[in-house]
């Protein structure tokens, strides 16, 4: 691997292969090519030094464009150039795959926009860009994986195919197995969806949530981590239809708790993030958002701002008039996206968690405060993305519960296995949902998170 080359794992004068695609070549006057040859393993290219007296010098090095394949070996030498340590002088270069036709190939070595690298999700992976990406969000999923194991809690894998509405928001989509062209109907023609899955009603996941609950109260410390979906037809930079999310619950714990749990997290991947991945990270923060770096690593030594959501309403409602909000802000509404930028990028000036929201705008699991007006939710708000954690403590009294179900109109019949975890011994539980793309797109600095996930699903995105 490239990496292990250019990190001085291998010593100067040893015989060396490297496999991998051309990013590009260019031919000196002395009568030999520079070629530089990426492999994914690391932000830098290694230079090849191909010298005119190779067999295939004229009839190929010399034709070779940015994505062919090559097999190169040769002597690992140190280089005299500067910007790279080491250098491969080739004794041989087999070229693996030709570019069919290099006028055409769409990820030729410049600047391209993001509509025509999504266009081309195939091989976007093959720019500097995409690279890092990829080795940045691997190494946040890895990470994520490690710190639970590390603080003993045990990876729950939730089903994706489910009856329950987790957020009993209706955002989901139908799975469905029925005939149609012969499908079950109402008694008023309509086709009968409650039927769809072998005879029940099904649907896309949109949250483990409820199911890693179940497990959180037999196992106390617990997290699933995997792909949810929304049917909703936001066409913005931060919504996709498919998006991942990591959810962490833990039993005998209240809001605070989660709230620690959250800020605790965010620093250890972030931290990691910065230890591991030097090079891209300095390229996000150089090429893609100018501090991005910087700001996470005053983040990783620094507390998270925390306040109540009515105090948050109350500086936004100060601010009104200066930011011209597009939204206009009292007690009770939802915050928008330019709300939540306003108060962790403006404001505050890193991440803050607002707490307390009125229950009105939340989800029917969320435990009711004193006050009978707002419930034990939080967000974690970051700047340039706004919410990237949504979280709470969940009721876990069965009769507050119950009201909150029939006040919701949901179908109570749907819920009664959760109800049953209230019926036998129940605890205080909290947990949050950390929306994977968001947290990538924070620590990259990249506008759209449909830049972070390898094949974005969203409305009218490109099919691949
Ligand atoms: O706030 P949400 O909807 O919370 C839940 O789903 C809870 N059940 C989580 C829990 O408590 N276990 O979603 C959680 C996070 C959001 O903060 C956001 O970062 C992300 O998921 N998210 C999305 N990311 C991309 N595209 C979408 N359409 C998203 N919707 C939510
Ligand atoms: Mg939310």
């Amino acid at each position: 691997m490239i990496k292990g080359l250019l990190e001085g794992q291998t010593p100067t004068g040893a015989e060396v292969l490297v496999e991998g695609w051309v990013r590009t070549r260019r031919d000196s006057k002395a009568g030999f090519s520079f070629i530089n040859v990426h492999d994914g393993s690391c932000f830098d290219a290694i230079q090849v030094v191909a010298p005119r007296d190779l067999a295939n010098y004229n009839d190929e090095i010399l034709k070779l464009t940015a994505g062919c394949s090559v097999e190169v070996r040769g002597e690992l030498v140190e280089s005299k150039g500067k910007g790279q340590p080491v250098e491969v002088q080739a004794t041989s270069i087999k070229v693996v795959g030709w570019v069919d036709d290099p006028d055409t190939y769409p990820m030729a070595p410049k600047r391209h926009s993001m509509e025509h690298l999504r266009a081309n999700a195939h091989l976007r992976p093959r720019t500097n860009l995409i690279g890092a990406i990829t080795r940045v969000r691997h190494r946040l999923a890895m990470a994520t994986h490690r710190y639970f194991d590390e603080q003993g809690f045990y990876w729950i894998h939730t089903p994706i195919i489910t009856a329950s509405d987790a957020e009993g928001a209706g955002e989901m989509f139908r799975v469905s197995t029925l005939d149609m062209a012969n499908p079950p109907r109402l008694e008023n023609g309509e086709v009968d969806f409650s039927q769809d899955f072998f005879g029940r009603e099904a649907h896309l996941t949109v949250s483990g949530q409820l199911n890693v609950e179940a497990y959180c109260l037999a196992m106390s410390k617990v997290y699933t981590f995997g792909p949810t979906f929304r049917a909703e037809n936001s066409n913005t930079s931060r919504h996709l239809a498919e998006f991942w999310m990591v959810e962490p619950e833990i039993a005998f714990a209240d809001l605070n708790d989660d709230a620690d749990l959250a800020e605790d997290f965010l620093k250890y991947l972030l931290k990691d993030l910065l230890d591991a991945l030097p090079a891209d990270m300095d390229f996000f923060n150089q090429f893609v958002k100018k501090g991005v770096r910087d700001r996470m690593e005053a983040l990783v030594d620094s507390n998270f701002e925390r306040m109540d959501y009515t105090e948050a309403i109350a500086i936004l409602e100060k601010a009104a008039d200066k930011e011209k909000f597009e939204f206009p802000v009292t007690w009770g509404v939802d915050l928008q996206s330019e709300h939540e930028r306003f108060l962790s990028e403006k404001h505050v000036g890193k991440p803050v968690v607002v707490m307390n929201y009125p229950r009105d705008i939340k989800a029917f699991y969320m435990r009711q405060n004193d006050d009978g007006r707002t419930v034990a939710a939080m967000d974690v708000l970051a700047p340039g993305i706004g919410e990237i954690i949504g979280g709470s403590q969940r009721e876990e009294r069965l009769d507050v519960l119950d009201a909150r179900i029939e006040e919701m109109g949901l179908p109570k019949e749907n819920y009664s296995w959760y109800r049953d975890l209230r019926r036998y011994g129940t605890v205080p539980h909290a947990g949050f949902g950390l929306g994977f793309e968001r947290l990538i797109a924070y620590a990259t600095g990249v506008e759209n998170i449909r830049e972070v996930i390898p094949f974005p699903r969203a409305p009218r995105s490109a099919d691949f």
